[in-house]
């Protein structure tokens, strides 16, 4: 048998930092994608990419960790998917990739979605799209070390096409919002950044918010589930008892998920130059409250506004490095992208990747 995974990449048009806050986000997938060719093996198992990485092991003899960090990865859905059945079929997996890595469009999750996916059909494990996010959120905290929320999971197994979905990410209701931007198009411009702190960085924000919400709970004597449920006039009454950061932090995420559900309503009525308002207030927030972002994304930030045809731009995902989201005429996209490399070559020294993001599919898997 063999199996084939289109697994997209995902953007995030507003709702940053509040999915593991038990808010909303409003995701789509895009036309890039890891894609995944798997058959069965008898002996052993061979995984390899298209830029030249490979490992072979054997399922039932597989290492703890690897120092090469995609290889945990591969280690961390066979050693989840083994609690679930013990004994794995051995496989081997071709790697192709279009989505680039590191960008913040999350690849990583493309590629743990279509692992599992994969090796749930070779081994017909029968596992439905939320064990598959569950399993894949174990990867990502256990095995990888990053405490992410399940935006990117949910969009990548549930996009539509043209579609954004406004995902309230504490009992994972859906709406699916039509994406038709006219005349603008999403571009997507890749700093190049990479920043080894970035991981470090997001949990402390996990813990910051855990530890800030309890402290409200306690201040109100509430029992309040998520940072994102409590009010702007409840953090204020706890002030005394919140660190500056804390009071940031919980302040831009009530903030954030504010902005989401007033955003789904200004794309629904077709209302961009208010959208495009509200992704500025979105970066600013993501620099001054939440201090996610970095030199470069301001930078590109800040370009965007140089542009009456540009709507609005902000920092998209973690942050720290990876792309900014821009909402662009398309008329003017290729001088936009044109001026703005210039600009960011001269200025960092770095030639940026310019993505035009058109929202595709989720995933897709075929056998034969
Ligand atoms: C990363 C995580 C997501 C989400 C974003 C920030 O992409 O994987 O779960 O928290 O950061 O919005």
């Amino acid at each position: 048998m063999r199996v084939n995974i289109i697994s997209p990449g995902r953007i995030n048009l507003i709702g940053e930092h509040t999915d593991y806050n038990g808010g909303y986000v409003l995701p789509c997938a895009i036309n890039l994608s890891v894609n995944l060719y798997f058959e069965i093996q008898n002996e052993k198992s061979y995984v390899s990419t298209d830029i030249g990485y490979s490992m072979s092991f054997n399922v039932d003899e597989l290492s703890m960790k690897s120092d090469n960090q995609w290889e945990n990865y591969v280690i961390g859905v066979v050693r989840e998917l083994k609690k679930i059945k013990s004994r794995l079929k051995n496989f081997y997996c071709k790697i192709e990739s279009t989505l680039p890595s590191g960008a913040g469009i999350s690849s990583s999750s493309a590629l743990v979605c279509g692992l599992i996916k994969g090796l749930n059909v070779l081994n017909d494990l029968n596992l439905n799209n939320s064990d598959v996010i569950n399993i894949s959120r174990n990867v990502e905290h256990k095995h990888i070390g990053v405490l992410g929320g399940i935006m990117d999971q949910y969009t990548i197994l549930n996009a539509k096409k043209n579609k954004a979905i406004l995902l309230n990410c504490k009992n994972l209701n859906a709406k699916y919002i039509d994406i038709d931007f006219g005349e603008y198009e999403i571009l997507l411009l890749d700093s190049k950044i990479k920043h080894n702190l970035a991981n470090t960085e997001y949990n402390e924000r996990v813990k910051e918010c855990n530890k800030a919400l309890a402290t409200i709970n306690s201040i109100n004597k509430k029992k309040i589930e998520c940072l994102s449920d409590v009010s702007l006039d409840e953090i204020k009454k706890s002030k005394n008892n919140l660190s500056e950061k804390e009071i940031k932090r919980a302040t831009f995420v009530v903030e954030e998920n504010f902005r989401v559900i007033k955003s789904s309503n200004l794309i629904e009525n077709n209302n961009l130059i208010e959208f495009g308002k509200l992704m500025y207030k979105s970066h600013e927030g993501l620099r001054n409250k939440y201090e996610v972002s970095c030199k470069e994304l301001d930078f590109l930030v800040d370009q965007s506004k140089i542009f009456d045809e540009i709507l609005g731009a902000r920092m998209m995902g973690g942050g720290f490095g990876g792309c900014t989201v821009n909402l662009v005429k398309k008329s003017a996209t290729n001088k936009i992208i044109r001026k703005i490399k210039d600009n960011y070559e001269s200025h960092f020294g770095i030639n940026l990747n310019a993505i035009i993001a058109k929202p595709g599919s989720g995933i897709m898997i075929s056998k034969f």
